[in-house]
């Protein structure tokens, strides 16, 4: 790669140890990708976690004097003190989380532990070059916001953020964001849930690829397009997709392929996403434990539509009923009423944390329900069922899935 004078000298140390690390970790990948230079970037988010390999690496930084020198938000780990209270998480575990969190804080990074951090706390523009690492992350903001990001991960982009730097490689040049492959959608795509199947075949079909939706009839809203981006970005690994007409750099199919033709077309029907849905299933139904939603973390208006089904009801004796989401999120649902209503019902919303993070475990053994494949997918339970959020709360009243 070609370094700038500044780029040799921290590559050199002597800016600190930190910065030579994280230098060096972005060189190996610009070298990797024949990158030819490194470019800025405005904006940065680490997917974090609760989990030794985070660990290292942040403190790695943190230790060597490291400090963000653009805004650098974090993804879920957990709320230590909560966790100890509800489930006794054992010390070892509870320590990583600190550290990690320490050690996020000492790099400067905004505290955000959310997943969904493009809707509040640290959002791209059009047109911005940005790291984002998670799932959903990547594709929404590549696709939904029209800023560039790479597929990358917690490590790459911590240290894109700490350096205000990135290798030019991959999404951050316009042909690379070319559509690969058409998905005609011929099935009904009736609620949110639809999405979260559609993303799930999708990543699936696709794998490592730019799909582009032809065919949807009705402009997805927010939600629908996140769970989409989370799903196929599980599934398959989709940095990127495009809906012409909907997502900001395909008005058209031919823009989306850049006056190409798609080499490749896959259709999806109904049974197709019915098929989908079966594979997902690890239990055909019966008595539940719990009931995990908020993976990718709710929205206020998901928090909003889930106080609206359990208003006036009961979750069932023996059944634990969570919704995750962020810090910011659940402040706004706590003035709504929505909490309240929620917890009532004998219900949960927790913040900072994710399905994904150790201090679930207690659940390894049992059998649980949610409205994400994503979830179902890191899951640390015996068996799952994965249905839509109406399915979820009217099997969290029930105390069983028919
Ligand atoms: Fe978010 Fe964790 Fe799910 S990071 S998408 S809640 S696995």
């Amino acid at each position: 790669m070609n370094l700038t004078r500044e780029e040799e000298r921290i590559l050199a140390g002597e800016l600190g140890e930190g910065m030579k690390t994280a230098m060096e970790l972005l060189v190996a990948i610009g070298d990797a990708f024949d990158a030819e230079k490194m470019i800025p970037i405005s904006r940065a988010h680490a997917a974090s976690s609760g989990q030794e390999g985070d660990m290292y690496f942040v403190e790695l930084l943190a230790k060597g004097g490291a400090k963000c020198r653009v805004p650098t938000s974090t993804n879920p780990v957990y709320d230590i003190e909560l966790f100890h209270r509800l489930f006794k998480v054992p010390k070892e575990e509870a320590e990583v989380a600190r550290r990690v969190m320490e050690a996020y804080k000492k790099v400067g990074a905004i505290l955000s532990w959310s997943c969904l951090p493009y809707l509040t706390e640290n959002i791209p523009l059009y047109g911005e070059t940005v790291a984002f690492s998670e799932s959903s992350a990547t594709p929404y903001v590549n696709s939904v916001i029209g800023a560039t990001t790479n597929r990358e991960a917690a490590q790459s982009a911590l240290a894109a953020g700490v350096m205000g730097k990135t290798p030019l490689y991959g999404l951050h040049i316009k042909e690379n964001r070319k559509g690969t492959v058409q998905i005609k959608v011929e099935a009904s795509l009736k609620n949110s849930f639809g999405y979260t199947l559609l993303g799930q075949f999708v990543g699936e079909e696709v794998g490592y690829g730019i799909p582009v939706l032809t065919g949807i009839k009705k402009r997805p809203n927010t939600e629908e397009l996140i769970n989409f981006c989370a799903m196929s970005n599980t599934s398959g690994a989709v940095s990127m997709f495009h809906i012409p007409g909907v997502t900001v750099e395909a008005p058209t199919i031919k823009d989306a392929f850049q006056g190409d033709t798609p080499k490749e077309s896959i259709t999806v029907t109904n049974a197709d996403l019915q098929r989908t849905w079966e594979k997902l299933q690890s239990a055909r139904g019966g008595k539940i434990d719990f009931v995990m939603l908020g993976c990718p973390h709710y929205t206020l208006k998901q928090i909003g539509q889930t106080a609206e089904l359990i208003e006036g009801k009961k979750i069932h004796k023996g059944v634990a009923f969570w919704i995750c989401t962020s810090a910011t999120t659940r402040k706004l649902a706590e003035r709504m009423g929505y909490v309240e209503t929620v917890e009532k019902a004998g219900g949960g919303i927790v913040v900072d944390t994710c399905i994904d993070e150790p201090c679930w475990t207690v659940y390894r053994d049992q059998v649980g329900m949610t409205d994400s494949p994503k979830c179902a997918y890191y899951r640390r339970f015996k068996d799952v069922i994965v249905a839509s959020l109406e399915q979820c709360v009217e099997a969290a009243v029930k105390g069983e899935y028919t």
